[in-house]
């Protein structure tokens, strides 16, 4: 949220664009006047030129770069609103294509009716399966006639936020297992006291945002199960899949991790990760039709047609869905394996050059997941969020941040490896990297008593 300026009048000082009008433009309120199309474009672009170099971003896990065939796609289908079927059908039937594709790609079972939807990112997804998960929950209980309040959740704390925004908004107890020194997922002994008859679902990561790695999913699936026939309580098993599931299915075919477990009844990932498309597309996939009360689903007649709908949202461009049909069809399982596996070649390649650096230890070394973490072996040996700055003025942006709850004492370093990154740039990060080691040490030698930084999130 940001607090607006409300009083403030404050007036731009354009640099090139600036040859094209001569009025003042506000920066804070809507300008009096326009200025042609061109003016405008040129101010915008120059302001923007202050973002970082998105090819240097190794903060985030979403794609930077498509190839020029797919901009045209973007730019062509970016005025179609997906959300509008019966005007644009033949739209909806690339959703209904890229949807299977995934969940086929995640072996949702052929003799059910699995389901799923795109979403705006693995957030929507994720509070859409919840919800589904609470509602289906809430119907069990009322039919036999227990109480329907107080429902809970069991997640990690290495889930990403959008798992605690569900709790908040949508009032779900997380009961949330902590991390300790060593651990940072989760597996069955962990989750196993924390059930009970009000629990709706358990969150299972296919890659945590922290460090990469990976739950224990089999070791969960095995004790959901066994609740299940012991205690007859259905516990559903929701698989966060954000970035793991463009990674696992091409690394690791045979790895099980989706549908092929018994209770897992949802997955979402984020096609705007490892996907390989712009930002704003996720995606949902339900086991089977009956894990999504109908009740959830809208069905829409204002704009033309019967038009089925389970969204937060409404409106919303459909060309990222364009693009991940685009990217299904140009790269096909063989192309996403060869990418895949560069990527995790690539970060094995900068994991090896940062081995050997002392004071830093790997906790994720990039070789079943295209993320490297590093963290200090002593709090003095490295300040992370110093190190982080620093490569910021070599331009890198390399985020420093503590793990989650009991582990907030751990400081780490996350290097995501994406498709820009080449092997040369192996090379230059890893240097770069080493050099503002030695500025950092220099430092703490010529000005022993300089606070150290505490780090950020
Ligand atoms: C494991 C995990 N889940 C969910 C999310 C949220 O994804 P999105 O940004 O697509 O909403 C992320 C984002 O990084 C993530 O890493």
């Amino acid at each position: 949220m940001h607090e607006l300026k409300a009083d403030s009048d404050e007036m731009h000082a354009p640099t090139y664009a600036g040859r094209s009008f001569s009025h003042e433009v506000p920066k804070h309120h809507l300008p009096a006047r326009g200025m042609s199309a061109d003016a405008a474009y040129q101010l915008v672009h120059d302001e923007l030129n202050l973002d970082g170099n998105p090819s240097l971003n190794l903060a985030s896990f979403v794609t930077s770069w498509m190839e020029p065939q797919a901009d045209r796609l973007a730019q062509e289908t970016i005025a179609k609103n997906l959300i509008d079927q019966d005007e644009y059908p033949q739209t909806e039937a690339v959703h209904q294509r890229v949807v299977s594709m995934i969940g086929r790609l995640f072996h949702a079972p052929a003799h059910g009716t699995p389901t799923g939807t795109a979403t705006i990112g693995s957030s929507e997804a994720i509070m859409l399966g919840m919800l589904a998960h609470k509602r289906s929950w809430q119907r069990r209980r009322e039919a036999a006639d227990l109480p329907s309040d107080r429902p809970n959740m069991v997640i990690g704390a290495d889930v990403h936020t959008c798992w605690e925004k569900f709790a908040r908004y949508f009032e779900v107890e997380a009961r949330v297992v902590p991390m300790e020194a060593g651990r940072y997922t989760i597996a069955a002994e962990q989750v196993e006291p924390l059930l009970d008859e009000r629990t709706i679902a358990v969150a299972g990561l296919l890659g945590t945002t922290f460090t990469g790695q990976m739950d224990d999913l089999e070791s969960i699936n095995e004790l959901l199960a066994r609740v299940e026939s012991e205690r007859e309580l259905h516990i559903p098993l929701h698989i966060d899949a954000a970035s793991g599931g463009f990674i696992v299915p091409f690394s690791q075919p045979d790895l099980r991790w989706d549908f092929r477990l018994s209770q897992v009844r949802s997955i979402n990932v984020s096609n705007h990760k490892f996907g390989l498309v712009y930002p704003g597309m996720g995606t949902i996939v339900f086991r089977d039709s009956s894990d999504l009360p109908q009740e959830l689903v809208f069905h829409i007649n204002y704009l033309g047609g019967d038009m089925p709908n389970y969204s937060l949202n409404f409106s919303r461009p459909s060309n990222s869905v364009v693009l991940q049909y685009f990217n299904f069809l140009r790269l096909g399982r063989e192309g996403y394996t060869k990418i895949v596996g560069n990527l995790l070649s690539n970060a094995k390649a900068l994991a090896a050059k940062l081995r050997d650096i002392d004071g830093l230890d790997l906790i994720n070394d990039g070789s079943t997941f295209p993320v490297v973490v590093l963290r200090a072996t002593e709090p003095q040996a490295a300040d992370l969020d110093r190190l982080s700055h620093l490569l910021r003025e070599r331009g890198w942006i390399v985020p420093a941040y503590t793990l989650p709850a009991n582990a907030e004492n751990v400081s780490v370093l996350r290097m995501v490896v994406k498709e820009n990154f080449s092997r040369d740039m192996v090379d230059m990060l890893s240097n770069d990297l080493r050099d503002a080691l030695q500025v950092l040490r220099k430092q703490a030698t010529d000005y022993p008593h300089r606070p150290r930084r505490r780090p950020h999130c």
